[in-house]
């Protein structure tokens, strides 16, 4: 599609053409970075992963992610085989081997590790995990406001992979990406089994009303560490801020709509599902918030 936008969008920068890479301790080329076709992650999706940023020498909200990162590992019965301390210094390992102090994105994925065969069960994985870091030089970048479709593809009950564990398997909010782009959308705009709007494929869903900001009630999505931040924020600023369940009724009729993520801070939407929202611009509430945001990331 000519006018695709991901939300995931970055400056160029040729820098990334180089990275030096975090493989299971040694820190790599990117030409040289590779895991095993027997990886339980590449084999099967089996492991979890973290989005982290770097701004002004600084990982911003690191005690959140570690925390989300542990309680994942544990959650899928993962031993990283790092404390937390051992974790950061990886991270701090390949900043300085990138030479990176601001702008920059990680993504840090921890997988099962190798396996004896290739087939499903976590025992014939019995070599470790790995651990991969992988981080850019990353200016977000949108050419203009996202536009989302509704898909019907749905965030399912926590017993059915619990939809807020970040793991590698993604296949459900890919299938959904995939159908919003066939449906002329750069993202997927998800509903709760319920029918309620939830959240996108990759990133949380915030709307405005009258001044007020809404986000689902947390069931059923990612527990963005961004979407907390916002939430936050808006309590310290007196901007009205709410938890609800709401339907796209609510959300064809917003006066803004925006995504939160560790990527892309707060992204505005013009667009769901072929109407447009508000004047189709960035508007004043989602600006002030992505200013307060920026204040937070860069005091
Ligand atoms: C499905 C999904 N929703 C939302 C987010 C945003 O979370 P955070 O704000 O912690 O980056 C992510 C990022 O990992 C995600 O994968």
């Amino acid at each position: 599609m000519a006018d695709r936008q991901i939300t995931h969008a970055s400056e160029e920068d040729i820098r990334n053409e180089t990275l030096m890479i975090w493989v299971n301790g040694r820190v790599v080329p990117k030409a040289e970075a590779t895991v095993s076709v027997y990886d339980s992650g590449f084999m099967l999706g089996d492991g979890v992963w973290e989005g982290l940023r770097l701004y002004d020498g600084r990982w911003s909200f690191l005690d959140e992610h570690m925390d989300r990162l542990f309680e994942a590992a544990k959650a899928i019965d993962l031993d990283i085989g790092l404390d937390r301390a051992g974790v950061v210094a990886a991270l701090e390992q390949t900043r300085a081997a990138n030479d990176m102090t601001t702008d920059a994105h990680a993504r840090l994925m921890v997988t099962r590790g190798v396996k004896t065969r290739p087939f499903q069960h976590p025992a014939l994985s019995r070599q470790g995990p790995t651990i991969v870091i992988i981080m850019e030089h990353s200016t977000p970048k949108i050419a203009r406001p996202v536009r989302l479709a509704t898909v019907p593809h749905l965030r399912g009950l926590p017993m059915t992979q619990d939809p807020k564990l970040n793991s590698h398997s993604k296949l459900n909010c890919i299938l959904a990406c995939i159908a919003a782009e066939k449906a002329g959308a750069d993202e997927a705009l998800m509903l709760d089994i319920h029918g309620f709007v939830n959240t996108t494929n990759a990133c949380n869903f915030f709307i405005v009303r009258k001044g007020a900001v809404w986000t689902s009630t947390g069931d059923y999505c990612m527990n963005g560490i961004t979407r907390q931040k916002v939430i936050d924020l808006c309590r310290a600023n007196d901007i009205p801020v709410f938890e609800r369940n709401f339907s796209l009724v609510d959300t064809y009729g917003a006066d803004e709509a925006f995504l939160t993520g560790t990527f892309g801070a707060q992204t505005p939407v013009s667009e769901i599902d072929g109407r447009q929202i508000g004047d189709g611009r960035m508007g004043p509430v989602t600006q002030r918030l992505r200013a307060l945001y920026k204040a937070l990331v860069t005091p």
